[in-house]
């Protein structure tokens, strides 16, 4: 790429996981990176402050809505860009039960005035557009493990909206040639995940519990199978995908799941925690059975680490998903690099540190009580 002409890539989304790790990414390739940040009165720019710092003259923000058509229409005319990759939604799936509209909105409307920026400015030669789509198209799957081929059988809102999206960028592509792809991509995780996401609820609420901070985490369904894969090596796979001389789906995996209790006893045992389960449905709990290490100094045998909560069920579960990311293989040569095991080891290191951090600044409760003064 000419040092003094990079191309320019549009992130929506960049003050997400992968949006983090997807401007890193371009950077990296020498790209000037243009991010999409939602208006907001606390700061939502921890994930991305790193490359605010280092990257000042190639990486800028700018302050807009995916659902206001008309700032979409005038930030794509600003920044002209080569590549957009659009990562920004509401996403969620238990809260798109809970904010249905507002989700179809995001999710499904969003997209659609970025293609219709791309055609009526007449970049349709130039840009390139990325949808983030998703192994919740396949919802009840019809078959496994899911490839670009299965049928989609969505049963989320967040879904439904999301299959909007994937059905709008292919007819932009086939109605009006645009370079525009999904990326059907399954679950991918990270030290850098929401913490409303069952991973990150798990690893972060654990590295509490043992350090004294907070509770038994609290969970719904510990049956459901996830394919989970890291999200720094699927911002790769997207980027690729934009690479293609043609435009094309592709399925993005890594041909494993495992279950939210196989998560639980993972990161446990990443503290020296064995688990011991105890009851089943809404009143399952876990409690520690042995401890190894000095991970946990403040749990002790027989302390409830775990406690299901109803309320964490879904009024419709997708209770199992395992995708087939072969295409990807054969045409891309990619191939995820981090394996469940690692992957849930990172998250717990980063969630520890910070754990410890917080409770080496915690003021004990005596020191509270002691008076102020002579
Ligand atoms: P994420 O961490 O929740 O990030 C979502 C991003 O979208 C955040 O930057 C958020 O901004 C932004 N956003 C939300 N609503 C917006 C709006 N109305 N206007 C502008 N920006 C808005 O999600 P992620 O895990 O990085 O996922 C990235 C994309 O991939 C999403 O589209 C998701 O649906 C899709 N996907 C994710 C996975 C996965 O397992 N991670 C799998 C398949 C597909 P704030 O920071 O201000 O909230
Ligand atoms: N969030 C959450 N919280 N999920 C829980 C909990 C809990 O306390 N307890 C059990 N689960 C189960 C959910 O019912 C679901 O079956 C599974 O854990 C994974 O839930 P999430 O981590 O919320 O992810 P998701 O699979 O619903 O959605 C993620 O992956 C999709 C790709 O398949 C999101 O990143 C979506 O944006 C993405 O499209």
């Amino acid at each position: 790429m000419r040092k003094d002409h990079p191309k320019a890539a549009f992130v929506t989304g960049v003050t997400g996981q992968d949006g983090s790790y997807m401007a890193e990414f371009l950077l990296s390739q020498g790209y000037a990176v243009h991010g999409l940040k939602r208006p907001s009165s606390v700061s939502n720019t921890q994930r991305i402050e790193p490359l605010m710092q280092d990257a000042p003259q190639r990486f800028f923000l700018h302050e807009g809505d995916l659902t206001d058509s008309a700032g979409m229409a005038r930030l794509v005319q600003q920044v002209q860009p080569d590549e957009i990759y659009n990562l920004a939604a509401q996403s969620r799936v238990d809260v798109s039960f809970d904010a249905p509209a507002y989700t179809a909105t995001v999710d499904a409307l969003g997209p659609l005035y970025l293609l219709e920026a791309i055609r009526l400015l007449g970049l349709a030669g130039k840009t390139r557009f990325y949808q983030a789509s998703t192994s919740e198209l396949f919802g009840h799957a019809e078959e496994t493990p899911q490839s670009e081929t299965t049928p989609f059988r969505p049963c989320s809102p967040y879904g439904v909206a999301k299959l909007y999206a994937y059905g709008i960028t292919a007819t932009y592509r086939r109605a009006y040639g645009l370079h525009a792809c999904n990326g059907i991509l399954f679950n991918h995780e990270s030290p850098r995940r929401g913490e409303g996401f069952v991973t990150r609820k798990i690893t972060r609420g654990l590295a509490r519990l043992a350090q004294g901070l907070g509770g038994p985490v609290s969970l719904g369904n510990l049956d459901a199978r996830r394919d989970w894969g890291h999200a720094r090596d699927y911002v790769r796979m997207q980027w690729l995908m934009l690479q293609q001389p043609e435009p094309e789906d592709f399925v993005i995996a890594t041909g494993q799941s495992a279950s939210v209790r196989d998560f639980l006893c993972l990161a446990a045992d990443e503290l020296g925690l064995t688990l011991r389960f105890q009851g089943a449905g809404a009143t399952e709990a876990a409690f520690v059975a042995r401890i190894e290490g000095d991970q946990a100094p403040a749990l002790r045998v027989g302390d409830p680490v775990m406690v299901v909560d109803p309320r964490h069920f879904r009024p419709l579960e997708v209770p199992a998903l395992c995708g087939d990311a072969t295409k990807a293989g054969k045409h891309l040569g990619w191939r995820p690099e981090v394996t469940l095991p690692q992957l849930c080891a990172e998250m717990v290191a980063a969630d520890l540190a910070a754990a410890r951090r917080e409770a080496a600044l915690r003021v004990p409760d005596h020191a509270m009580a002691e008076p102020v003064g002579d």
